[in-house]
Parts: C-alpha cells; sequence; structure tokens
C-alpha cells in the first residue's frame, strides 16, 4: 500500500493566512498541520508517502519533511501546477503508485481518537474503494452518502443543495490500482475538477466501493473556526494524556 498526501489547493478561505504559505503548514497546537494526516498514514502502517503540493510550497515541505528518516518512512515529492481536482493526484503520482493499491489523505484533515482504525482498514482491504464517512452538522460542504434502509450506500453527492443524509464523505480514500486508470477516463466538472466523488461513483457502480462510518474525532481544518477547533481539540487531548 502507498500513501499519497494532497497538500496543494488555494486555501482561499484561509486568506489572508494562506496568502503567502500553505494551508498544511499553519500550526494545528504544537505540530505543522500536515503531521497529522503523515502520522495517520504511519500509523495504517505505510512506508512509503508521496506529498504533493504547488509550486509555491513544495519546497517548504521538502524542508520540514525531508527523506522522512526521521519519521521511520521514505517520503518523496511532485508538484501539482494547479488545483484541478483531488483525483488529479492519482494521475501525478501514477510512478510512484506503479501497481500497487494506494491510499490519499488530504493535507487538511485530522482523523483523531483511534491510532489504530486504518491499520486494520488497510489489513483488511483486498479490492475496490473503501471510504469513510462521519455525521456533520453541514453536510453540504462536502460529498454526501445516501444510505438504502439496510445501510446500503446508493449514491454520493458533491455538496448537494438538498443532502440526503449528514454523512460527509472525509478526505481519506483507498483505493485498489484501477484507481489511475479510472481518472485517466475521468471527464473534468463544471467547475473544472477531476472529483473524487466521481471516482467514488465508479466503484459504487462497479459494486466495489465500501464506506465506513469514521466513529471518532475528523476534522477537515479549512476555515477559521474548524482550524481554532482542530487546536483546541489537540490541545486538550495533550492535556488529558
Ligand atoms: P479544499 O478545502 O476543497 O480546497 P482548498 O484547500 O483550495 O481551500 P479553499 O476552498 O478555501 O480555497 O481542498 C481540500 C484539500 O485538498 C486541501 O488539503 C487542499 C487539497 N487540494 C489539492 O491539493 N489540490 C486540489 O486540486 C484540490 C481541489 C484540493
Amino acid at each position: 500500500m502507498k500513501g499519497i498526501i494532497l497538500a496543494g489547493g488555494a486555501g482561499s478561505r484561509l486568506h489572508p493566512l494562506t496568502k503567502v504559505t500553505s494551508k498544511q503548514l499553519l500550526p494545528v497546537y504544537d505540530k505543522p498541520m500536515i503531521y497529522y494526516p503523515m502520522e495517520t498514514l504511519i500509523d495504517g502502517g505505510i512506508k512509503e508517502i508521496l506529498v504533493i503540493s504547488d509550486p509555491h510550497n513544495i519546497g517548504n515541505f521538502v524542508r520540514l519533511l525531508g527523506s522522512g528518516k526521521d519519521f521511520g518512512v521514505k517520503i518523496t515529492y511532485e508538484v501539482q501546477d494547479k488545483p484541478e481536482g483531488i483525483a488529479q493526484a492519482f494521475l501525478i503520482a501514477e510512478n510512484f503508485i506503479r501497481r500497487d493499491n494506494v491510499t490519499l489523505i488530504l493535507g487538511d484533515n485530522l482523523f483523531v481518537g483511534d491510532g489504530d482504525f486504518l491499520d486494520d482498514a488497510i489489513r483488511t482491504f483486498d479490492s475496490g474503494g473503501r471510504i469513510f464517512a462521519k455525521q456533520v452538522p453541514d453536510p453540504n460542504r462536502f460529498g454526501v452518502v445516501e444510505f438504502d434502509k439496510n445501510q446500503n450506500v446508493i449514491s454520493i453527492e458533491e455538496k448537494p443543495d438538498k443532502p440526503k443524509s449528514d454523512f460527509a464523505v472525509t478526505g481519506l480514500y483507498i483505493y485498489d490500482n484501477s484507481v489511475v486508470k479510472k481518472t485517466k477516463n475521468l471527464k473534468p466538472s463544471t467547475r473544472g475538477e477531476l472529483e473524487i466523488t466521481d471516482i467514488n461513483n465508479l466503484y459504487l457502480q462497479e459494486g466495489n466501493l465500501d464506506v465506513k462510518v469514521y466513529e471518532h474525532y475528523w476534522l477537515d481544518t479549512g476555515t477559521f473556526d474548524s482550524l481554532l477547533e482542530a487546536g483546541n481539540k489537540i490541545h486538550q487531548l495533550r492535556k488529558n494524556k
């Protein structure tokens, strides 16, 4: 299993904090934000990690994380020239993924409270796609999962006006190697992005998408409030240790 951290993007909701630096370099209590998704991948048993960021910030990630030796993993780097969608990561990472399966995590996603969940999810992963949903108060900001009455997933909608559930798709995705081919066949959406929701729907149509509910604490730190909340939460966890 290879790991990718996608750490580019415009970060426009955090301006002016992100005018001269990357969102994923901002502090979340006592560490730069990217440390959290990286630790999630490492806890998941992943040893080879590709960090993708924009041309302006990639050098700072190299300075921060280096070869990965200090973390016991191998880290390499690629540039995303423009933020043209989360799924574009699989095209940028094609030579890194080779014939392996891949776990992608977004650089602004914090999964806190259970160090073993990804290890379990990866060890039991065979093929297809496996994603994680979380109940949130504001699902329309995310991809939203629709379940039938037997808890089967019947659709995933990207940022719907009228969400069919309050289960958001979090920024952590496990896919088999066919994700590269699937992404090559994808057309950009009306907002000009290669949508991860389209990838998930392709796996769903094949009958190969497993949606797990993430039971612990999850935050996407893309807004001022969620960034502050994440810092406070980590602070509280450290104090209670
Ligand atoms: P978003 O939060 O959707 O976008 P953003 O970071 O550009 O922020 P804003 O909406 O405030 O402008 O992105 C989710 C994560 O994915 C975030 O960590 C950035 C990353 N990302 C990329 O690296 N490249 C991309 O093309 C996209 C769409 C997102």
